[in-house]
């Protein structure tokens, strides 16, 4: 669906990036990512439902191999904060004993649903685990996981589009925007 027409329902209160700008970053992205993992196999581990989006537009700028594999986690929280409290729902089909695996995001908040998966994925024995973002919020950058890959830092504002939800709608928009504050209410 096109920002526009969510504009034109008034549910959006700003674009913040279009199709056209994320797709670009994640071109940008990409071609530091196949510098980077030249010569060795490579393992994209997306996080269900978000990174749908991110995992497409961001394998098909790849000019290489790579494997895609996904995970559905959850975190406890309340409402739109994360409580670092996480329950796998799906686990990967994967073995990662030897790989090179590159946990694709779409957003980075507090970081603490990423710290644990982090530490989970780091125990089955890979080769390096590295994670790419499309989005990272301030508070993230207080955590302790080091991020390789980040599209774009944004402010503390909540989000949707392109993969990221409210209550489970707006992932089908083709752009990024914040929501008008009388959705929420
Ligand atoms: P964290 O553990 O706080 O980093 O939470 C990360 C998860 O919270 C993301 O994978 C999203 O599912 C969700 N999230 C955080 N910020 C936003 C936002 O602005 N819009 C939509 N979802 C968000």
């Amino acid at each position: 669906m096109d920002l526009t027409r969510a504009e034109g329902d008034l549910e959006l209160d700003k674009t913040v990036f279009n199709e056209d700008e994320i797709v670009a970053r994640l071109r940008e992205m990409a071609a530091e990512i196949e510098s980077d993992y030249e010569g060795k196999d490579l393992l994209l581990v997306g996080v269900l439902k978000g990174a749908v989006m991110v995992m497409a537009d961001l394998a098909r700028s790849l000019d290489r191999h790579v494997e895609m594999d996904w995970m559905a986690i959850s975190s406890y929280g309340s409402g739109t904060k994360s409580s670092g409290v996480v329950r796998i729902l799906k686990d990967l089909d994967t073995d990662l004993n030897g790989r090179h695996v590159l946990v694709v995001e779409d957003i980075i908040d507090t970081g603490l649903t990423l710290s644990w998966l982090i530490a989970n994925l780091r125990s089955r024995g890979p080769s390096s685990v590295e994670i790419a973002t499309l989005l990272r919020k301030p508070e993230a950058l207080q955590m302790d996981v080091d991020v390789k890959y980040v599209g774009f830092d944004i402010p503390n504002a909540f989000v949707v589009g392109y993969g990221l939800d409210y209550n489970e709608k707006y992932r089908n928009l083709r752009g990024i925007g914040t929501l008008s504050p009388h959705v929420y209410s």
